[in-house]
């Protein structure tokens, strides 16, 4: 169901979810301080309740509302790169509702880039914790439509168009002096080590403390099968009648209903879950992908890629 601003407003207030645009991916949004509205981003996702939410808030002035610490090296890296496709992982004040931040001691903050949801939290005055628009595993949501079709048409949508980034944000965790990338993102690492002046912790990850990181996530209910060449993809395909090419690059595959992105990174991270989303509703038995160079600006794209086969 279609909201506008001002009804998007009031059922926030009001302690109801509504789906929200971001420039990542559409997010389910409720209050952040109100445990009973966040009980209900669990019930709908389906969410572990161990699993941590995102806090979204209008600008950095509000970090200590929520950290009990806000470092210079995180200030530096939230000057740099917010608003935008970027999450800060700060120690939680222990006023912050244990709910939203799946029992951790952290909490995770970020201002969106998304004109209407900056608009929303400015004209609000709310924080809203909004993890992706989509049951828990499943495809994240670029448009308003991927999310009625995922979670029903009874849940209020608040439409913002087509995300334009695409793919959900970087995650960085900060203590003290150091730093660690907890999920990929279109802010590449090597600008967070530029800005930094350090590079990443290279640390172990926890895996139930980032639960973005488990291996079956960003999938489409059709099964993936990935592949490193033109040429095997390809060969693959000419054999396999009943699947759907996605291409990256010129050229045409042999026989084979298909689909192509373009060989730049930021345009097929924007195209990528819409694509999947087409794809998986043909309905066919398996969606042939050709992944992206091991090259570091194709990074995060190939680990959606490989979570969402695995
Ligand atoms: O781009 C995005 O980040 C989107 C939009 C809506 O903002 N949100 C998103 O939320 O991707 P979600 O819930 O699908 O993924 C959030 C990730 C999860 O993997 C969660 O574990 C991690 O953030 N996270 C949240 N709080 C954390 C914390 N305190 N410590 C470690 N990881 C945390
Ligand atoms: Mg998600």
């Amino acid at each position: 169901m279609q909201v506008d601003l001002a009804q998007a407003i009031t059922l926030l207030k009001r302690g109801e979810v509504v789906a929200i645009p971001t420039e990542t991916v559409y997010g389910l949004a409720a209050d952040a301080t109100n445990d009973a509205a966040l009980r209900q981003i669990y019930a709908i996702k389906q969410r572990p309740a161990d699993n941590p939410l995102i806090v979204h808030i209008a600008d950095a002035n509000q970090v200590l509302d929520w950290a009990k610490e806000f470092p210079p090296l995180a200030q530096k890296l939230a000057k740099a790169f917010w608003p935008g496709p970027f999450t800060l992982v700060l120690p939680a004040k222990e006023t912050v509702s244990l709910i939203v931040r799946g029992n951790q001691p952290t909490v995770a903050l970020r201002v969106p880039g998304h004109p209407v949801a900056l608009q929303l939290l400015q004209q609000s005055g709310l924080a809203l914790a909004a993890p992706s628009a989509n049951k828990f595993t499943q495809l994240s949501p670029t448009t308003a439509a991927h999310v009625a079709a995922g979670l029903g048409e009874a849940i209020p949508v608040l439409d913002g168009g087509a995300c334009k980034v695409g793919i959900e944000s970087t995650i960085v965790s900060v203590e003290g002096d150091d730093w660690q990338l907890l999920r990929l993102g279109m802010v590449p690492e090597a600008n967070i080590h530029a800005v930094a002046g350090r590079p990443a912790l290279q640390q172990q990850i926890d895996l139930p403390k980032v639960p973005g990181q488990h291996l079956l996530h960003y999938s489409p209910k059709t099964p993936i099968k990935l592949f490193a060449t033109r040429k095997d993809l390809n060969n693959f395909a000419s054999s396999h009648k009943n699947s759907v090419a996605l291409v990256i690059g010129e050229g045409v595959p042999p026989n084979c209903q298909h689909f192509t992105l373009s060989n730049r990174p930021d345009e097929v991270a924007e195209r990528l879950y819409d694509t999947l989303h087409q794809m998986d509703a043909l309905k066919v038995e398996l969606l042939l992908v050709q992944t992206p160079p091991e090259l570091p600006e194709w990074l995060a794209i190939n680990d959606r890629l490989t979570r969402a086969a695995h």
